[in-house]
């Protein structure tokens, strides 16, 4: 196709403000499906996408448009993933891409949280032309939020396309400006082949499907390439574009996206951000910006019924054929028995799988304390010289004595919020150990900038700020490497015996506070037994905090168990389900839920 011809946009928005509905729109406009096939939103297309009102997988449609000036253009529109967890895919969505449409809701005006995602566009280059949805609202204000766009985030709006997705109106107007407004991208046909390994998933037919953008060259079937980074080689075997529909093409050409195929049958192998060229002839040098992708948050999965470890090995490998960015390794717990000690991108991504385990794959898990990565020097003992070594499971702990230094990760995290939220989300920083490095007004929003230790946001950073800024503040990150702490390993004690997947890594200085507020929680999610049952919090063989839950009396369950027997039946069962969903500890049985409740920080 004529490099003219084509557009490459993604769409910005903020929750609820219309991006799916207006995607579409612009799809059925383009003749992409038919009215009955559009009946089902076609972009979020994951169950836990859709209930969660997020999408996890980018996916990208090529839309084909004949314009007013009688021309036909190819349009490339990419649908981004909406969390700081997949920052990275984000950025390389993004990096495909030479503008965005912002779309805002003519009642609701811009929000915070659009705005994060504006800049990122604006480094990128973008060209991002307004859009005001939901014009159709008796309370919609289009004249009021075009103000807004103008003052807060600066951009132009006098032109703003103003649609309503929902009654289809403004859709053609909207194909038009951006014909009109998103430059075209460039590239040279006839140079080395170098394309952008944007996005890569598993599917069950076609093996490893690869979504690329080319920047210079041809992609063809048949073509023998390599991925610079990857370092393998690859046979293409077929290559096409998703209209939403799979359709086979010839080639995708510079400045186009689409889709190859390589019988490549693990996403491992291929990375988001590579660079693809040809074997022969093939570009020098790679494209800027690749990164590997790291897990930097890590945890335990273990069945509750130890019978079902072998499905849950088969179903975790199953989930890793479609995420590389997802790692596992075998490991066992005293109490615990065998489980995996997997690796994530951060608390979305664990609890994306978490969930998918237990829903897609049918598994009841216990999740252990979720850790980061920490570096550990070690001195030298009378059989082992020093060395360092990385840990992120609390149960590998080193002998305390040997410890020289202990390193942590930090990121540097930016935040955007109404003037109003600004009070407490400074302390919410505060409190995590976080040191303010930056504060400055855009329009009426503050933007605040802090270095945290990454331990101290793993937990539960994102959902607190989300509460507390009534979902208006956004939050963004980058690790900033790792610092030295003064870090202890607490364990948890339930009468008296240590239980594994409770202990974490803290910091000193919280030491307390978190052991108390684990104990107080603990003491409320474990039942009542009809014994006493301590729960201590140690560091070493110090205690730092305690609670006692008091027996359960047998005059109580003697009652419970008298008398009907379809009552006494009922109540067998009953406890037969809550069983399973339990693990004994000792003699304590804790609940599934309690691994994961303890940890949320009050
Ligand atoms: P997320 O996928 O959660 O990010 O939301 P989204 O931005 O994709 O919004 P979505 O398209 O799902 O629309 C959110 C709600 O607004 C839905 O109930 C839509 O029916 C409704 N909606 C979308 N466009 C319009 C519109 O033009 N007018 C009105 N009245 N409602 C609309």
């Amino acid at each position: 196709t004529d490099l003219s011809k084509i557009r490459n946009f993604s769409i910005i928005a903020h929750i609820d403000h219309g991006k799916s509905t207006l995607a579409d729109r612009l799809i059925q406009h383009t003749g992409g499906l038919t009215e009955r096939e559009m009946s089902e939103q076609v972009l979020d297309n994951m169950d836990i996408e859709k209930e969660r009102g997020i999408t996890i997988k980018a996916q990208t449609v090529r839309l084909a448009y004949t314009a007013r000036d009688g021309e036909t253009y190819e349009l490339n529109l990419m649908d981004t993933p909406g969390h700081v967890d997949f920052a990275y895919e984000v950025s390389r969505s993004l990096a495909a891409c030479e503008g965005a449409l912002l779309v805002v809701d003519a009642a609701q005006g811009v929000e915070a949280q659009t705005l994060a995602n504006v800049y990122q566009s604006i480094e990128h280059d973008h060209e991002i032309v307004p859009v005001i949805n939901k014009i159709d609202l008796p309370a919609a204000e289009p004249e009021k939020v075009k103000a807004e766009i103008e003052d807060i985030i600066g951009l132009d709006a006098s032109e703003a396309v103003l649609t309503s997705a929902k009654s289809g109106i403004g859709i053609e107007e909207t194909l038009e400006a951006i014909v009109a407004k998103i430059p075209p991208p460039k590239g040279d046909r006839d140079a080395p082949l170098k394309a952008m390994l944007v996005d890569s998933w598993y599917d069950p037919y076609l093996g490893v499907v690869i979504l690329v953008r080319v920047i210079d060259g041809v992609i063809k079937k048949g073509l023998q390439v390599k991925f610079m980074q990857g370092g393998t080689q690859h046979l293409i075997d077929r290559v096409g574009a998703f209209t939403p529909k799979r359709v086979d093409l010839p080639e995708i050409g510079p400045g186009e996206i689409g889709f190859i195929t390589a019988q490549i049958k693990e996403v491992e192998q291929a990375r988001v951000g590579d660079t693809i060229t040809t074997v022969k002839n093939g570009a020098a040098d790679a494209l800027a910006g690749y990164k590997e992708v790291q897990p930097v948050v890590f945890c335990g999965l273990f069945p509750v019924d130890a019978a079902d470890f072998e499905k849950l090995r088969e179903s975790i490998a199953k989930l890793r054929l479609n995420d590389a960015s997802f790692s596992f390794e075998m490991e066992s717990s005293a109490a615990l028995g065998f489980g995996f000690r997997c690796g994530f991108l951060g608390l979305l991504h664990l609890e994306i799988i978490q969930e998918r385990l237990s829903r897609e794959y049918d598994l009841d898990l216990i999740t252990t304390a979720p850790s980061v990565e920490y570096r550990i020097q070690l001195g030298h003992t009378k059989n082992e010289d020093a060395k360092s070594i990385m840990l992120h499971n609390p149960a590998d702990w080193p002998d305390t004595n040997r410890i020289e230094v202990i390193e942590e990760p930090w990121i540097k995290a930016v935040i955007y919020t109404p003037d109003e939220y600004l009070g407490s989300i400074l302390k919410l920083c505060q409190d995590r150990r976080g040191i303010q490095t930056d504060l400055t007004y855009v329009g009426g929003r503050a933007q605040v900038t802090y270095e945290l230790p990454l331990n101290e946001v793993v937990f539960d950073f994102y959902d607190r700020l989300k509460s507390i800024s009534r979902g208006y503040a956004s939050f963004d990150y980058e690790q900033i490497g790792l610092r030295e702490g003064d870090l202890v390993k607490m364990n948890i004690l339930v009468n008296n015996e240590p239980v594994d997947a409770l202990s974490l890594i803290v910091h000193r200085s919280v030491a307390e506070e978190r052991g108390r507020g684990m104990c107080e929680r603990l003491k409320d999610l474990i039942p009542r037994h009809l014994f006493k049952i301590p729960i201590q919090a140690a560091i070493g063989g110090k205690i730092i905090a305690r609670e006692t839950i008091a027996a359960l009396r047998k005059d109580v369950t003697a009652k419970c168990y008298g008398g009907d027997i379809t009552r006494k039946k009922k109540l067998l069962e009953k406890q037969k389900k809550g069983k399973a969903r339990m693990r004994e500890y000792g003699n304590v049985s804790i609940p599934q839920e309690a691994f994961i409740a303890a940890l949320r920080m009050g």
